[in-house]
C-alpha cells in the first residue's frame, strides 16, 4: 500500500518533538509538506527530513501535496485550519484540545464526518505501550475493582518568548493548565473508569504569574462504578518526586505505571494497619517492563505510536479511539468542572461520559484510496 502523505502545519515545539516520532516510522508515511507562518521554523523542519517536502507559510497552498495533516498550532487556529483541511477531504490529526469552544468541536466534528474524513485529537499517552498495558491488567480482573486512579504530572515551565508559553499566557490558550494539559489526563481517567458522575477542580496561580488562569491543577472525581479518579498537575514544579506518575489502587493492591522508568509495578504485600504504627513495607513486584525511556533520560512524548494509529484508521477506516467525540467529551468534563469551581459548587458530570458512543463501531466512511 502506498504510503500516506502527510503534511506538518506549526512547526513549533511540539511538531519537533513530533518529527522524531515520525522518523522512527518513516516507511509509513512521508512528510510531503510543512507548513510554519514563521518560514525559518517550516525550512528548519524541512531541512531536517530527506526528502525535500514542500515548504509554505500559507497552510491553504498545502491541498495537492497531502492526504492528511498533523496540526500543531496555537488553541485557537486549531478550530479555523482543521475546517479548512475538513472541507477540502483531508484526514487530520489534530493536536490537544480539539478546539477551544464546545461548538467549534462540534461543528469540526460534524464537518469531518459529512466529508467522510478522519479526526483523531492528538493524545498520544492513551498509546503508550505502558498505559495500554496497565489497562490490559486492570481489565483482566485478576486485582478486583479500581478503588482509586491518581495521576500526577509536574513540572516547570516558563514564559519563554521563543516558546508557546507565549501565547499560553494571553487569551489564546482557552483556559489554564487543567484545560491544556489536564486534557491528556482526563481523557485517561474516562478511559479506565468509565462514566463520571461528580467532579471538583481547583487551580492556582501561585508559582506560575505568567498564565492568565490556573498553572496548577487539582482535580477529583467519582465514577458510576464508585471508583474515585484523581489528577493533580503543576507546571510550577521547583522539585518533584513523582514527576509523570500513574497509580491505581484496587482491591488486590496498588498497581503503578512509572513513568519515568517505563515500568509497571505490583505493591500488594500491606499487612493490616495497626494504630500507632506506620507500614514500611513497600516491596513490589514488576509485572511490565518497556523500553521507551532510557535509563537516567527524561521521556519523550513518543508520538509514533498514535501517529500509527492515525494512519491504521485512515487506511481502513476505523474509527480512531481518540476521535472528535471522544476529545469534546474529555473537554466537557474539564468546562464543566471550571464552571462549578466558579459558582462553589460540585460538578454534575452525568451524561457526559463514554456511553455516548461506540468506540469499537466502523463509521460508513471509506477513505483511503489504494
Ligand atoms: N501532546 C502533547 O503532549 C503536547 C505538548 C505540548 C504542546 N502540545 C500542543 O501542540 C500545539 C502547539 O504547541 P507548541 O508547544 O508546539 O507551540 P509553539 O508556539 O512552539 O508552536 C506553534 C507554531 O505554530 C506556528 N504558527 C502560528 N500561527 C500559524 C499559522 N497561522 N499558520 C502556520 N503556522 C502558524 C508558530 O509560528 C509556531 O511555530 C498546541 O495545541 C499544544 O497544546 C501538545
Amino acid at each position: 500500500m502506498e504510503k500516506i502523505r502527510l503534511g506538518l502545519v506549526g512547526c513549533g515545539k511540539m511538531m519537533t518533538t513530533h518529527a522524531v516520532g515520525v522518523n522512527s516510522i518513516s516507511d509509513q508515511l512521508e512528510i510531503t509538506a510543512v507548513c510554519d507562518i514563521n518560514l525559518e521554523n517550516a525550512e528548519d523542519m524541512a531541512a531536517a527530513l530527506k526528502n525535500h517536502p514542500y515548504v509554505t507559510t500559507d497552510y491553504r497552498t498545502m491541498l495537492d501535496y497531502v492526504d492528511a495533516v498533523l496540526i500543531a498550532l496555537p488553541h485557537d487556529l486549531h478550530y479555523e485550519c482543521g475546517m479548512f483541511f475538513a472541507w477540502n477531504k483531508k484526514h487530520i490529526l489534530m493536536e490537544k484540545p480539539l478546539c477551544n469552544t464546545e461548538e467549534e468541536c462540534l461543528s469540526l466534528i460534524t464537518t469531518c464526518e459529512q466529508e467522510n474524513v478522519v479526526l483523531m485529537c492528538a493524545y498520544p499517552v492513551r498509546f503508550f505501550p505502558g498505559v495500554q498495558k496497565l489497562k490490559e491488567l486492570v481489565d483482566s480482573g485478576n486485582f478486583g475493582r479500581i478503588i482509586q486512579m491518581s495521576i500526577w504530572t509536574e513540572q516547570l515551565t516558563t514564559a519563554k518568548p521563543e516558546h508557546y508559553m507565549r501565547w499560553n499566557a494571553t487569551a489564546r490558550l482557552g483556559g489554564g493548565q487543567f484545560f491544556s494539559h489536564g486534557c491528556h489526563y482526563v481523557d485517561i481517567l474516562l478511559w479506565f473508569l468509565g462514566n463520571p458522575v461528580k467532579g471538583s477542580h481547583l487551580g492556582t496561580r501561585v508559582g506560575t504569574p505568567w498564565i492568565l488562569k490556573e498553572g496548577t491543577s487539582t482535580a477529583i472525581m467519582q465514577f458510576e462504578n464508585g471508583a474515585l479518579g484523581y489528577h493533580g498537575a503543576t507546571w510550577g514544579a521547583r522539585g518533584s518526586k513523582l514527576r509523570v506518575d500513574y497509580q491505581i489502587q484496587t482491591e488486590k493492591g496498588m498497581l503503578e505505571y512509572d513513568r519515568m522508568d517505563d515500568s509497571i509495578k505490583l505493591y500488594d504485600s500491606h499487612t493490616e494497619h495497626v494504630p500507632g504504627v506506620i507500614e514500611s513495607n513497600d516491596e513490589y513486584k514488576v509485572l511490565w517492563r518497556g523500553d521507551i525511556v532510557k535509563k537516567g533520560e527524561m521521556p519523550t512524548k513518543h508520538t509514533q505510536y498514535e501517529i500509527l494509529h492515525f494512519i491504521d484508521c485512515v487506511k481502513t477506516g476505523k474509527r480512531p479511539i481518540t476521535d472528535g467525540r471522544a476529545a469534546l467529551q474529555s473537554l466537557r468534563v474539564i468546562w464543566a468542572m471550571y464552571a462549578a469551581e466558579k459558582n462553589n459548587v460540585i460538578a454534575d458530570l452525568r451524561g457526559l461520559g463514554l456511553d455516548q458512543y461506540d468506540p469499537t463501531e466502523t463509521l460508513p466512511y471509506q477513505f483511503y484510496k489504494e
